[in-house]
């Protein structure tokens, strides 16, 4: 089998993230002030795979790029591989297929959060070398994700993979497919074979019917802890909650004249004076808060001024900036550089310059 690659699927448009997603790849926006992609790296590097192909897309390929450069800072070294159409998850693994080579791998979906890394998921894959291993969690909405029929299980042996559907009408159980995925080279010609799905993908959830109807053993493995999809805002936010709960809290930052409670990460150089910091929250870099309650689940990015404002189970990126509005700011995601105020001039009215795609709430 030779030693096992990585492949990180860092394409695809994030239509369920505009409008932060019209200017950003949906894989580098933060969780707990760090892209989502560079959790799937480290839990991949974690579990001792230092050979790792990231697929990107023309749009946003170079920011990704940019962002994880050559990997030396995770430990593991990266390869960017162009897949020039969003032709599908099974697409992205063809087009990987000259990197992957004969290589078993594990795939892993640059937007998802999974709790506990990938390791003992990568040592069963090792110790059993089944031809496929899938990861499955019960979800609410299993309509919204490819789902998988079990045959039923005889107690203490391991359930056997019937039927995978990408997003059915009707789903015959609750088991989604979380995205990551562990995979022999023999997913490439199942892979092959495929016709495009009626979203016109080639569709990974495809390739592995394929295998199982083709005879080869693939494995159901149920996720226990909490994973993470952080295709949409509400997703994000959770995600975002899911980490920060996990940061102890450390003060780098310069604090003056206020209230910190429960675990605040305030990093090296931002400054919070005259204001109430009600953990779990990080503060990034070179930001600078006064006059201000944050509340639990809050996020701020590097360089953003909040002056005279209230905010909290709320994400903002780098270089943000909230003044001196009414009322609080909850569950909320604001982009680079977008800026909040009141502005106390006449005649008293909303004034906005506001993207495509945006969403704003008023009491
Ligand atoms: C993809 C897969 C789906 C899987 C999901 C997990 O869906 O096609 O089977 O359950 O990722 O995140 P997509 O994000 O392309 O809608």
């Amino acid at each position: 089998m030779g030693s096992l690659k990585g492949l990180i699927l860092a394409g695809g448009t994030g239509s369920r993230l505009r409008p932060i997603t019209h200017t950003h790849a949906k894989q580098l926006v933060p969780v707990a002030n760090k892209p989502v992609l560079f959790y799937g790296i480290e839990a991949i590097a974690a579990a001792g795979i230092d050979e790792i192909g990231i697929i990107i897309a023309p749009e946003t390929g170079d920011a990704i790029r940019a962002a994880a450069g050559d990997g030396s800072r995770f430990g593991v070294r990266l390869t960017y591989i162009l897949q020039d159409r969003p032709a599908g998850l099974a697409h992205a693994v063809l087009t990987a297929e000259p990197f992957l080579g004969s290589s078993a791998f594990v795939m892993y979906l640059g937007d998802n959060l999974l709790q506990g890394g990938i390791t003992d998921l990568v040592g069963e894959f090792e110790a059993n070398s089944p031809d496929a291993l899938i990861l499955l969690t019960p979800v609410a909405d299993p309509q919204n994700y490819g789902v998988a029929e079990l045959a039923d299980a005889v107690e203490g042996a391991t359930p056997r993979v019937v039927r995978l559907v990408e997003k059915p009408a009707q789903p015959a159980s609750d088991l989604a497919l979380v995205g990551v995925y562990m995979f022999t080279a023999a997913v490439h010609d199942a892979a092959r074979a495929l016709a495009p799905s009626a979203r016109g993908e080639l569709e990974i959830t495809d390739a592995i019917q394929a295998l199982v109807d083709g005879g080869a053993r693939v494995e159901p493995h149920i996720v226990r802890g909490w994973w993470k999809d952080t295709g949409r805002v509400e997703d994000m936010l959770e995600a975002n909650r899911l980490i920060l709960d996990t940061l102890p809290g450390t003060v780098d930052g310069e604090v003056l004249d206020s209230q910190l409670e429960g675990r605040v990460t305030i990093e090296a150089g931002a400054v919070v004076e005259h204001s109430t910091v009600r953990g779990p929250v990080v503060i990034g870099a070179g930001s600078k808060l006064s006059h201000c309650y944050v509340g639990p689940y809050t996020a701020i990015g590097e360089n953003c001024v909040l002056e005279h404002s209230e905010l909290e189970h709320s994400i903002l990126l780098a270089g943000a900036s909230v003044a001196n509005l009414d009322g609080r700011i909850e569950s909320s995601l604001l982009g680079r550089d977008v800026r909040l105020s009141r502005s106390g001039r006449q005649p008293r009215a909303y004034r906005f310059v506001v993207g495509d795609n945006s969403d704003i709430a008023i009491p």
